[in-house]
């Protein structure tokens, strides 16, 4: 069997009562069902990234491990004020040199009918800058407070069409990592 890809699950947001959670852990769960593919959950809850004006990166050592391991990266954040979190931008400005010439795919989240949209857009210029490379589809998760049930589970109405889009994401991207691999990519 060809070498395993290994894809880091980053959830957006540390919002105490964070919906969006659900939609990571779920999109964290689809990527442990490919056979080629070792899942790497990030909760932004349980890393630091202390401002202690020596390092301009300020990262964290753990999370440092995380990413140079990565061959990949599935974003899953909620929207916020059209945005992005201010903890996933701070996950991502932590490192550099491990994110460049990596693949990385999108999942938004909102309460409303647009799923994050707006936010998977603003990620762009962000993620561009950082020299990765963005595949599609994007996944949208609209109206997470209703998809999922009290233990996370996706209620079965909306499971088909999200499974769906999320493999396609899971294709494409581990395809585009295997890819940049083969060429060898320089991080
Ligand atoms: C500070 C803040 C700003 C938000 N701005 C937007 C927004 O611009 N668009 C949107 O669709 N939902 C917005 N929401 C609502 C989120 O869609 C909602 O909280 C959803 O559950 C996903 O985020 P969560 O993981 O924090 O729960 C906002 C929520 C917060 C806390």
């Amino acid at each position: 069997m060809e070498e395993k890809i290994i894809i880091a699950v980053l959830a957006g947001t540390t919002r105490p009562l964070r919906e969006s959670i659900k939609a990571a852990r779920y999109v964290a769960q689809i990527g442990q069902t490919f056979a080629d593919v070792e899942i790497i959950f990030v909760d932004p809850i349980e890393y630091e990234f202390p401002n202690d004006g020596n390092d301009t990166e300020n990262k964290n050592p753990d999370y440092s491990a995380i990413t140079a391991k990565a061959d990949a990266f599935f974003i899953v954040t909620p929207e916020y004020n059209h945005g992005y979190p201010g903890s996933l931008k701070r996950m991502l400005d932590s490192e550099y040199a491990n994110y460049k010439h990596k693949p990385v795919a999108l999942a938004g989240a909102s309460n409303g009918p647009w799923g994050g949209v707006r936010v998977c857009e603003a990620l762009l210029p962000v993620l561009h800058r950082m020299g990765m490379v963005i595949i599609q589809p994007e996944v949208y998760f609209p109206r997470v407070q209703d998809i999922f049930d009290e233990e996370g589970k996706i209620k079965t109405t909306f499971a088909a069409l999200q499974e769906k889009n999320i493999r396609a994401s899971y294709q494409e991207l581990i395809w585009m990592a295997r890819t940049l691999k083969q060429g060898g990519a320089v991080h």
